[in-house]
This record gives structure tokens, C-alpha cells and sequence, in this order.
């Protein structure tokens, strides 16, 4: 194939990009939008602050802005995030125990009920194991509402919306590691015990290195009997850039679950990872080699 998508495509993957309602009216991204991904991802309008604003009072607008481009596109839409401790709405901040949790699962529910039918994957819980040694979950005031409030999570989305694939997403996981060994844990109990989950997602926000275990940790999420995703792929410019888009980009393709790749922006200039040219395109929407190395290995 000659674009990201059609290529993905032949060898029955998808590539996606995480957008920006904010950029739909600059022509250079819509055309590169368009013509290069077939998934969409919002970077930041499914969130619990962006559509639920005051508790109880949902907001869609932003969101529907950004699953309607993907769709007219005939792009798969990625759902995220249900859950998350960053970018809750301030009403929530300050909420703990039932109160909170009733909210919660209350949002997971409402919003997979909006979006029922048109998402291909919900990434339901986002970031909830803690970095570093421990292998546990990250303190929040959701994870103080008691262990199970992830499972109950998946649970809701289950009985929302049947037809979406339902993940779990976090970052620093991008090989086999303490942290990406809690969530292996987590996925098995959870498929032993018939807590419905479908895929786990890999952000893959990457330095200048990447790990040399990253292949076999896809693969062990992937025996476990759930898809693996690339959900927000960028990488640090320097000399290996364009080698390690590669090197992820091939580790998803020997994997057979894993099912997409998708990068966090459009154009260097697009990236909350302001000054480090993580993308594929440059700032005037030129092709960078990191977009060469991916196409030649897809
Ligand atoms: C980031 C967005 O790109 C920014 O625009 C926003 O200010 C903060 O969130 N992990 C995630 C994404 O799961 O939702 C984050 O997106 C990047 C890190």
C-alpha cells in the first residue's frame, strides 16, 4: 500500500491517530488525516472531564465531532477513556467511597450507552498500576473505592455496549517489566474469573530506546487470549527514531493479536509532547523518515 492505513490494512491491522476537534478546520491535517489513518482516536473530547462535565449533565458535543470524522472516513473509532485519575471533572476530584464509585460506574455506563454501536474499542480504564518496583495499583481516589472498582468497569461497559472491544491501557509497560507484570496479573484473574476484557493497551510513549523485550511482553498479554493494541505511539526525535517506529511497528505485525497501531498526533507540531518531534510529520505536514521506516515495514 502507499498510506498507513491501506497498508495496516492489506496485513489486516489498522493505523490510527489520536485528533483534536480544535484542529478539524486546518486543511494540511484533515487532508493528512484523511488520506493517511483509518482509526481515529480523541485525544482528549471522550473524557470524564470533557462529557461529563457537572455530575449527571453530559456533554457530547466534542466528542461526536471527532466520532463523526472517523466515521464519515469509514475509520474505526477508538473509545478514551471511560475511566482515568487524571482529567476528572473537578465535581469528582473531591469525591471518595460509594459516592464515588456510584459516579463512576454511572459514567462508564451513560457514555458507553451514548457511543453504543459505533466504537470499535473502549480503552475503559486508563493508567490505574503505579510506576516503578511495586507491580500494584496507583493510589487514587477511585482505587480507594475498593480493588474491584476495575472489574466493576468492565463490567458496566459490557452491559453497555456488547459489540465494543473493552481494554485496558496504561504507559510505561513497553516491555516486561514490574508494572506491565501487575496489569499481565490482572488480565489473568480476570479472564479466569469471566471478568469480560478484550484487549490490552500499550501507549508506548518512547525515548530514544526501546525495550528489548517489547515483542515478547505483546505476546505474553496476547496468550493470555486478549488483542494487544498500540494506543498512543510517539517517540522521541534523536538518531533512532526512525528505527525504533520501525521496530514497533514490526514487533505488532509478528504478534498475530495485535490488532492496530495507532500514534498520539498528526504533525510534530500536533504533540502534547511539546519541543521533542515525536510524530511522523513534520510541523509543515512533510513526511519525516520515522514515516518512511513505518510504511516500509508495514
Ligand atoms: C494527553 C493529551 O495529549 C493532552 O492534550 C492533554 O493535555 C493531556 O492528556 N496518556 C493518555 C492520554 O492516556 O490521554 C494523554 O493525552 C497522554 C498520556
Amino acid at each position: 500500500g502507499t498510506t498507513l492505513g491501506a497498508s495496516a490494512a492489506e496485513k489486516g491491522r489498522y493505523f490510527g491517530a489520536a485528533i483534536a476537534g480544535g484542529r478539524l478546520g486546518d486543511s494540511t491535517y484533515t487532508r493528512i488525516l484523511r488520506t493517511e489513518f483509518n482509526s481515529v482516536t480523541a485525544e482528549n473530547e471522550m473524557k470524564w472531564d470533557a462529557t461529563e462535565p457537572q455530575q449527571g449533565q453530559f456533554n457530547y458535543t466534542n466528542g461526536d465531532r471527532i466520532l463523526n470524522e472517523g466515521l464519515s472516513n469509514g475509520s474505526k473509532v477508538r473509545g478514551h477513556a471511560l475511566l482515568w485519575h487524571n482529567q476528572e471533572p473537578q465535581w469528582a476530584r473531591s469525591m471518595e467511597g460509594s459516592a464515588l464509585r456510584n459516579a463512576a460506574i454511572n459514567h462508564v455506563t451513560q457514555v458507553a450507552t451514548h457511543y453504543k454501536g459505533k466504537i470499535h474499542s473502549w480503552d475503559v480504564v486508563n493508567e490505574a498500576f503505579a510506576d516503578g518496583g511495586s507491580g500494584g495499583r496507583r493510589d487514587s481516589n477511585l482505587q480507594r473505592t475498593g480493588n474491584d472498582w476495575i472489574e466493576a468497569a468492565f463490567r458496566a461497559a459490557r452491559n453497555a455496549d456488547p459489540g465494543a472491544k473493552l481494554c485496558y491501557n496504561d504507559y510505561n509497560t513497553d516491555g516486561i517489566n514490574a508494572k506491565s507484570t501487575g496489569i499481565y496479573n490482572m488480565v489473568r484473574d480476570f479472564k479466569s474469573r469471566g471478568v469480560p476484557i478484550d484487549c490490552v493497551g500499550f501507549q508506548s510513549h518512547l525515548g530514544t530506546t526501546i525495550d528489548s523485550t517489547y515483542q515478547a511482553n505483546l505476546q505474553r498479554f496476547a496468550d493470555l487470549g486478549v488483542d494487544v493494541q498500540i494506543t498512543e505511539l510517539d517517540v522521541a526525535q534523536g538518531g533512532n527514531q526512525a528505527n525504533i517506529y520501525a521496530a514497533v511497528t514490526r514487533a505488532c505485525l509478528a504478534v498475530s493479536r495485535c490488532t492496530g497501531i495507532t500514534v498520539w498526533g498528526i504533525r510534530d507540531t500536533d504533540s502534547w509532547r511539546t519541543g521533542e518531534n515525536p510524530l511522523l510529520f513534520d510541523g509543515s505536514g512533510n513526511k519525516k523518515a520515522a514515516y518512511t521506516a513505518v510504511l516500509n515495514a508495514l
